[in-house]
């Protein structure tokens, strides 16, 4: 009532207000101007959105465990709950989705959800295959102007991704030649777990496989604690995509928002013995990535599980920084992790009198707070750091360093047309073949 009431008001008033898919007035925290979101997801990851939130309604919740979803429901319990995603999305009074599932439903949620006008916050990472990466942009280059995205990489909102890209950018190492960023997180496993049991009645399982080929069942895939049961499914290849999806969304975010980059022209990797139900655990996929208005082309290389980039200097051991980063410039490198960066000068021009700092009022503001960055893009401004067109490139090259691992050679991608153009086996690890029921651009 009080909502219809603002929505009068507003329009006697003739505000030029933005109004939402379901008539929700834009403006941050105006009376009645609540976004209505529904949560795919709603434990482990889902918790750490619960207190942005708070200003929000909070009006449908889905979970393929019914014990979480009896939890959050008493939470919200004005919220309609479901099992099944594809069903939530036919609620009329959404506008916006929050995505917490398993990654191997990320691309399918996002993509749904913005076919039918809705706003979409989706974790990281974005997408399980090349084509997915794909179809999430696209559908959302497609809807740019009216829809608001946000990928869940939320360390990006530290004040060092901002100096990091000011370096490089103002030219503290010169011309940029290289980039390179890397993790050490290592899950080896056998293969995907054995049948173990029936499925618990509060779990759905086969809602919770959804559009990747079955597996049986084993308790184990769910015997994580909160925010972290991800580590017992990413690595098998039809849940996830390892390190490169998991860390990797986070530490070459570190290199890609310093970068300005497309796709890649081509690409090589190497690691572990391919193994066909677990993605490696050591890789190192380097990426030939095209110049642009700024900068030559540049050599960018992903390394997880062991493989590091070489140390500048033998008194720096990268391998001290779990996750990190390094640009390699004409007069020096930058180290870096997520919140602290170091600036090595080298080579007889290096005197730095070619680098000017900015003066406070010149360095980028910070972006404030992540997730509210996306709640305020969903009421009217639309901007969004980490949106499916910055971190859909970045998780299309990632996921093509798998598939050059795949591949054992190098191969060459045609980004325009989201092809490998030299190798058909490679061109052919595209795509997932989905369940029937589970389309992508459904
Ligand atoms: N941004 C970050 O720093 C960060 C941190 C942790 C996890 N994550 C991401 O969050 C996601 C979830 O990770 P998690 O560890 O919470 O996993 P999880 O396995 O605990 O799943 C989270 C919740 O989603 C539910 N769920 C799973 N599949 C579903 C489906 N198809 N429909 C509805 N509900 C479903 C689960 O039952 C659970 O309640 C992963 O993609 C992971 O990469 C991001």
């Amino acid at each position: 009532m009080q909502r219809r009431k603002f929505l009068q008001s507003a329009v006697t008033t003739g505000a030029g207000l933005l109004i939402l898919p379901t008539g929700t007035i834009a403006g941050t925290n105006a009376p009645g101007g609540k976004l209505n979101i529904g949560m795919v997801g709603v434990w482990g990851r889902a918790l750490a959105h619960y207190d942005s939130l708070k200003n929000e309604n909070i009006v449908a919740l889905c979970d393929i465990n019914e014990n979480h979803l009896a939890d959050a429901a008493k939470k919200y319990p004005g919220a309609k709950t479901y099992v099944d995603w594809r069903k939530m999305l036919d609620q009329k009074d959404l506008d916006a989705v929050i995505c917490c599932s398993a990654d191997h439903t990320h691309a399918h949620v996002a993509t749904w959800a913005m076919n039918r006008g809705l706003h979409v916050y989706c974790e990281k990472p974005l997408a399980n295959s090349i084509e997915e990466a794909r179809v999430v942009r696209e559908t959302y280059l497609k809807n740019k102007g009216k829809l608001a995205t946000q990928t869940g990489m939320q360390r990006h909102a530290d004040e060092n991704f901002d100096r990091i890209r000011e370096l490089v950018r103002d030219g503290a190492i010169g011309e940029l030649k290289a980039a390179w960023a890397w993790g050490n997180r290592k899950i080896p496993r056998p293969g995907y777990l054995p049948a173990e049991g029936q499925p618990p009645a509060h779990l759905q399982y086969d809602l919770w496989i959804g559009p990747s080929p079955m597996h049986p069942y084993n308790p184990g895939y769910f015997s994580g604690g909160p925010g972290a049961n991800c580590l017992q499914w990413n690595m098998y290849w039809d849940f996830g995509s390892g390190q490169v999806g998991d860390m990797g969304s986070h530490t070459m975010d570190l290199a890609w928002n310093a970068i300005d980059a497309d796709r890649p022209t081509s690409i090589t990797a190497t690691g572990d013995e391919f193994h066909p139900d677990v993605t490696p655990v050591m890789l190192e996929a380097t990426f030939e990535m095209p110049k642009n208005d700024w900068r030559p082309a540049i050599q960018l290389t992903w390394c997880q599980g062991g493989a590091m980039p070489k140390n500048p200097r033998d008194y720096v051991d990268l391998g001290k920084i779990g996750h990190g980063a390094m640009f390699k410039g004409s007069t020096g490198f930058i180290v870096c992790d997520f919140t602290t960066r170091l600036v090595m000068p080298y080579g007889k021009g290096a005197d730095m009198t070619y680098y000017k700092p900015r003066a406070k009022e010149q360095l980028h503001a910070p972006m404030g707070h992540f997730q509210g960055q996306w709640v305020d893009a969903c009421k009217g401004s639309l901007k969004t750091t980490c949106n499916f067109d910055y971190a859909g490139t970045m998780i299309e090259t990632m996921l093509l360093g798998l598939v050059a691992y795949r591949a054992k050679k190098k191969i060459s991608y045609d980004a325009a047309a989201g092809r490998v153009t030299d190798c058909p086996e490679a061109d052919g690890l595209l795509k997932r073949k989905y369940r029937d029921g589970w389309p992508l651009n459904g």
